[in-house]
């Protein structure tokens, strides 16, 4: 079984992939490690993330690379974002994810394409949103317990600016599947997102 979520940054869609996995059994890949990752070597040679050829020549990066926690900072999403723009980029990244994505048993993807191009034949597809202003509060109480001081305000102008970019781009921009469910996680907790997110894909399994 192939379980493709996206959405937006902040949505939820991680903490969603990662219990799905776990639930029933598969492995799962973060698909915007990928794009961090790139990000990161380009600013760590010193280049420009908006320069396409800069980031695809460091696309061929080691898989190690995922485990950095580097990849995990702000400026890391930020950069992802910028080098996920570059077609080439995305050609380049395209097939290790397909690989994990067919593994016998099968996988759960999160990014922003996956059942619209990595897994288009995806068993299951859930679509997770939240208002922007759930999201920054979200991401906001996260950056404060890391010890940030980013205000409230910036980080809801840098959501915005991100859904902008990753939504307005030509090459796979984000957006919901024909066929994926919509998980909209506003008003809801992790626990009862999880259940939600759970039955969404029990009723598509069923339905086969
Ligand atoms: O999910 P994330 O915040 O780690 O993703 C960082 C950036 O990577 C995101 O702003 C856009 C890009 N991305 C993408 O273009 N396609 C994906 N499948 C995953 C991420």
């Amino acid at each position: 079984m192939i379980i493709a979520v996206d959405g937006p940054a902040a949505s939820g869609k991680g903490t969603i992939a990662r219990a799905l996995a776990r639930h029933y059994g598969l492995p799962h890949l973060d698909t915007g490690l990928l794009y961090r990752a790139v990000g990161v070597a380009v600013m760590r040679a010193g280049g420009d993330p908006a320069d396409p050829a800069q980031a695809l020549a460091v696309c061929d990066f080691p898989a190690e690379m995922l485990a950095d926690p580097a990849l995990r900072s702000e400026e890391a999403g930020r950069a992802a974002s910028i080098v996920s723009v570059h077609e080439a980029v995305r050609d380049a990244l395209f097939a290790r994810q397909r690989a994990f994505a067919r593994q016998p048993g099968g996988a759960v993807l999160d990014g922003r394409d996956i059942g619209t191009v990595i897994a288009p034949d995806a068993d299951a597809k859930l679509f997770v949103t939240a208002s922007p202003a759930a999201r920054a509060a979200r991401r906001h109480a996260e950056l404060q317990a890391g010890g940030g001081t980013r205000s409230l305000e910036a980080v809801l102008g840098d959501i915005y600016a991100r859904d902008a970019r990753d939504s307005n781009r030509a090459a796979a921009p984000l957006v919901q599947a024909d066929d994926a469910d919509l998980l909209d996680t506003t008003e809801l907790g992790i626990t009862a997102a999880v259940q939600r997110a759970i039955a969404l894909v029990e009723a598509r399994r069923t339905s086969g």
